[in-house]
């Protein structure tokens, strides 16, 4: 095997996609303390009230891209290297969010076990299946009163449309919460069990062991072993193929906070998850094993000075050995770039770049020249796909205070939309922008960051408008047809992609019934010149 096929192999790129509260941030820094990235928990980030209570603080935080060290968070376990993606979840929930779902193997589901799926994991998920991204299910607050745990294994496979094969079965829940019968250990973990405990204990008692029989009772012992008998015959027996090609979820139970269940998870991201996987491009799918360096950008953050307008971009390695100082080509422009000071990402630190290998993510500073879908590569001339623009959710139409800004505005809202969290919309009658994001947090960054780095005012008010989609058809006469009928609510993009605005639900599905011969999108991928 290649040097590079060894590095790639051992990678683990994944990202943990929940509703916010489900248990996201307390799950990562037990993942980052197994892996020994932190020594403490309550290191990642401001917890509860804290946290909330900082939300005016963050707003400027995000605006100047303090935050980034958090974006991706890498660690070692069992000789493995994991890089943990961050999605921005409350507050600064973005099409950032969306999009770094582009850039990882897998992704771990965080469920609160009293709630189930949300509806913020459920849009996340669904961004999930456009890469056919595998999932392992994670059942969080088991310590706390929850529902059934058959009841929840039936809204995962139900609304999500997934086979779901218990990996882990509770015994109790809440007050009563015991521990969990582990499938893939053939063992029963019990719930002080403590996490420092080597793998496949063989201690482990088995189902019909007298010791577990005492240590639950008599009754909850029966129970179990019926559930895990139930459960079982239920469920269709574990296949890697399927939850690789994103058909099937592992469905472990634990609790974040009380650190249990997190090794038995951490294991099965290393067992079951895909090491970095061929990438979509044009004209050819790139392998990791390949020689020659390629990634794409995923993210680029604001960095922290605002007067200069330095970004960072995230590129995610696909191909090839990267080493410091590297010449890359960009593909948007064919210019060349030398990549002096890239930066990797631990828990609490960054640190240059030496080498970096597939799967791995590089941070890259710039003034600009590298946006949001660009491709990297050492030569050859491909394009990775699947890194498209997400419909924004929120649609506000934006007011200048003094006219003659208006080119100098322009500018600004499209120099900010290249960094990926923002769009800009131009409506086809009347004058003025439209500005669309997924998240209202990015409305007062935008109202920040056009004051502070372009000297604008403008303010922002409600459009009449609460979706959009990309219109496009193969008949040129048929999307005339539809544009001359629809114009007080089609909008141009920055790129002059027609935009359909829509005012409510029904309006969209009506036009969707009109024209049945048009495709309304809600992602749109980037174009690129073959
Ligand atoms: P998020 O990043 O997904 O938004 O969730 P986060 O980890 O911040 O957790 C949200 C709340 O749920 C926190 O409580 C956290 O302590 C709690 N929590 C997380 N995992 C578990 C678990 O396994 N069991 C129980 N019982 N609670 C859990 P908080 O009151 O908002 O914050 P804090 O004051 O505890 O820090």
């Amino acid at each position: 095997m290649s040097d590079i096929a060894q590095h790639a192999q051992t990678r683990r790129t994944f990202a943990i996609i929940s509703h916010p509260d489900a248990g996201k941030t307390t799950l990562t820094e037990k993942l980052l303390l197994l892996g020994g990235a932190i020594r403490m928990a309550g290191q990642v980030k401001a917890r509860g009230e804290n946290r909330r209570a900082r939300s005016d603080w963050m707003k400027i935080e995000q605006a100047r891209g303090i935050s980034v060290t958090t974006s991706v968070m890498t660690f070692e376990y069992r000789g493995a290297t994991f890089n943990l993606l961050d999605t921005p979840g409350h507050e600064d929930f973005s099409e950032d969010t969306y999009r770094t779902l582009t850039a990882v193997d897998s992704a771990i589901m965080v469920v609160d076990a009293a709630k189930g799926i949300e509806a913020q994991t459920r849009k996340l998920f669904e961004v999930c299946r456009l890469r056919n991204v595998p999932i392992i299910t994670f059942v969080n607050k088991m310590d706390r009163e929850g529902r059934d745990p058959f009841d929840i294994m039936d809204e995962v496979a139900e609304t999500l449309a997934l086979d779901t094969v218990p990996m882990m079965w509770p015994a109790g829940g809440g007050g009563t919460f015991k521990g969990c019968y582990s499938v893939r250990d053939g063992g029963f973990v019990a719930f002080d069990t403590p996490e420092s405990a080597p793998e496949n204990d063989p201690a482990l008692p088995k189902l019909d062991d007298n010791g577990l029989v005492n240590l639950l009772g008599k009754d909850a012992h029966a129970e179990l072993v019926d559930h895990v008998e139930l459960a079982q015959g239920a469920c269709p027996d574990f296949d890697l193929q399927s939850y690789r090609e994103g058909h099937m979820t592992p469905v472990f139970f634990g609790s974040a906070l009380k650190s249990f269940g997190i090794r038995q998870l951490l294991n099965a991201v290393l067992d079951f998850a895909p090491a970095p996987r061929p990438q979509p491009a044009h004209p050819r799918p790139i392998h990791p094993d390949e020689d020659k360096v390629t990634g794409f950008v995923f993210k680029v953050q604001a960095n922290m000075d605002p007067k200069h307008r330095d970004r960072i971009a995230f590129m995610r390695l696909c191909s090839g050995r990267f080493k410091r100082s590297m010449r890359l080509t960009l593909m948007s422009s064919g210019k060349s770039l030398s990549i002096h000071n890239p930066i990797m990402f631990f828990a609490q630190s960054r640190d240059l770049a030496e080498e970096a290998w597939p799967g791995d993510i590089i941070g890259i500073p710039n003034h600009g020249t590298l946006r949001v879908g660009e491709t990297l590569s050492e030569g050859e001339k491909i394009h990775f796909t699947g890194i498209p623009d997400f419909a924004p959710e929120i649609l506000q139409r934006v007011r200048l205070d003094d006219p003659l800004k208006a080119k100098h505005l322009q500018k600004a809202l499209e120099s900010l939309a290249e960094e990926g969290v923002t769009q800009v919309f131009r409506p086809q009658i009347g004058a003025g922008w439209i500005v669309g994001v997924v998240g209202r947090l990015q409305i007062d960054v935008l109202l920040t960051r056009i004051g502070q780095e372009y000297g604008i005012q403008v303010g922002f008010e409600d459009s009449p408008f609460v979706t959009a989609r990309w219109v496009s058809a193969d008949d040129p006469a048929e999307l005339r047809r539809f544009t001359d009928r629809n114009k007080a609510s089609l909008a141009e993009d920055r790129d002059a992609c027609p935009v359909y605005m829509a005012r409510n639900l029904w309006d969209m599905n009506r036009v969707q019934e009109d024209f049945p011969k048009l495709r309304f999108t809600a992602t749109r991928e980037r174009s690129f010149s073959s």
